[in-house]
């Protein structure tokens, strides 16, 4: 199968790998996985006191398109409001990425990560929950 070459720079040069602090309240932790290919995504966002997400982390272990899907929602949700960021739909990254149809399911985890970080956080600061969403 061809990859795009969006989907190629993303997995060679992924943005914002790594971890952010679970113990920061202001830390909302999604890990979310694939049924279809037991596939692992860890995406991790810091939002400021102003509800700005204003760091992004991801730690994904699965094939190409999940590392890019997730490498690609990091550099999108920064910046943007908690609001804005559940607003991004799989559709958008498969769109950016040009995902074939085998590989949509590797963009809605990554939709699902987002969420589940983003209801984490919720959580954590007492806030109520925006979606529900489903963690591993
Ligand atoms: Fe899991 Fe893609 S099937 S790596
Ligand atoms: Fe399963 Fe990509 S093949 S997340």
């Amino acid at each position: 199968m061809a990859y795009s070459e969006k989907v190629i720079d993303h997995y060679e040069n992924p943005r914002n790998v790594g971890s952010l602090d679970v113990k920061d309240d202001s830390v909302g932790t999604g890990l979310v996985g694939a049924p279809a290919c037991g596939d692992v995504m860890k995406l991790q966002i810091k939002v400021s006191a102003e509800g700005v997400i204003e760091d992004a982390k991801f730690k994904t272990f699965g094939c190409g398109s999940a590392i890019a899907s997730s490498s690609l929602v990091t550099e999108w949700v920064k910046g943007k409001t908690v609001d804005e960021a559940l607003a991004i739909k799989n559709t958008d990254v498969a769109q950016e990425l040009n995902l074939p149809p085998v590989k949509i399911h590797c963009s809605v985890l990554a939709e699902d990560a987002i969420k589940a970080a983003i209801a984490d956080y919720q959580k954590k600061r007492g806030l109520t929950p925006t979606v529900k969403a489903d963690t591993v």
